[in-house]
């Protein structure tokens, strides 16, 4: 059972057969939130009705999140991921391959995973003997992408693959971190929403920003990356802000792109810097 901050309900789409019925009474078992008949109840009835202020639709095709006084909707679709994939796949450049370095049979915590999106390229990079676990600290939003990631098409079908193996789990990184024993991971990688938006995003805000945790990043749990990580942490950000003058003070090395609007910051692990230590020493 996990905690969710705003009350959520579950049901399924107007009329929802039997079987998508039964798995929204499961999700809702599991996302400790209500279960609602639809029948032919539109969604603001559906909130009035439960009293919550999210409910999360159950579909044959996808699951659907929706939010009281809101006309957005959240649902899988690893857009700019699957553009993203097919460039990787022709061997064209991208910043987050580039800062990652991720060699086949490596291992990959992703501690803000949305819509998977880097996951997905990250999994295209370790391959079959690799593995990428993302975390998901809205419950909700979790049971999306688990689904997404499960059933989603993608082409090329080399990047459906890697999609597949991404293990989604619901946690706040801040808890998984401090538990993780040291060097369990080569990459440890972070990707918040930004305080500012970026120029030219001003009047749009995505569905997955109004749905997902907006908490700034977290020092201390840097910290924690930097002994979970056996190889090194990569933490993205707005080009032209500096992330927390002790958190910038260990970046060892940058990736952005001439026209980049965001930087990818490379912190070596604590391991890391011990082995090369001993080494010289
Ligand atoms: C900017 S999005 C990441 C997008 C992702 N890189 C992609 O390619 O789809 C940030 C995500 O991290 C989640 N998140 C924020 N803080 C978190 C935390 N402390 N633990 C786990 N997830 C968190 C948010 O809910 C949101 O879904």
């Amino acid at each position: 059972m996990t905690q969710n901050a705003a009350p959520l309900c579950v049901t399924t789409g107007v009329n929802g057969r039997p079987e998508l019925q039964e798995r929204a009474r499961q999700l809702a078992d599991e996302l400790d939130a209500v279960y609602y008949t639809r029948e032919k109840r539109n969604i603001p009835e559906v909130l009035a009705a439960t009293g919550a202020n999210r409910v999360l639709v159950v579909t044959h095709t996808k699951l659907v999140l929706r939010e009281r006084n809101t006309d957005f909707e959240y649902f899988f679709h690893p857009n700019l991921a699957m553009l993203r994939g097919y460039n990787v796949t022709r061997g064209w450049r991208d910043l987050y391959v580039e800062a990652a370095a991720l060699q086949p049979g490596e291992s990959v915590l992703d501690c803000t995973l949305g819509f998977a999106g880097e996951a997905s390229l990250a999994a295209l990079m370790v391959g079959e003997l690799g593995t990428v676990v993302g975390l998901e600290s809205v419950p909700e939003l979790a049971a999306v992408t688990r689904d997404g990631v499960s059933r989603f098409e993608l082409e090329p079908k080399v990047l459906e693959d890697a999609m597949r193996r991404i293990q989604v789990v619901t946690a706040d990184y801040r808890d998984y971190l401090r538990q993780a024993p040291d060097s369990s991971f080569d990459l440890v990688y972070f990707d918040p929403f930004f305080d500012e938006r970026l120029p030219g995003s001003e009047n749009s805000v995505s569905p997955l920003a109004l749905f997902g945790n907006s908490e700034p990043l977290d020092p201390a749990s840097i910290h924690e990356a930097r002994r979970v990580a056996r190889r090194r942490v990569v933490i993205k950000h707005p080009r032209h802000e500096p992330l927390p003058p002790e958190i910038e003070a260990l970046v060892m090395e940058s990736v952005t792109g001439r026209k980049s609007r965001v930087v990818y910051k490379i912190l070596p692990a604590i391991g890391l810097i011990n082995v090369t230590s001993q080494r010289t020493s």
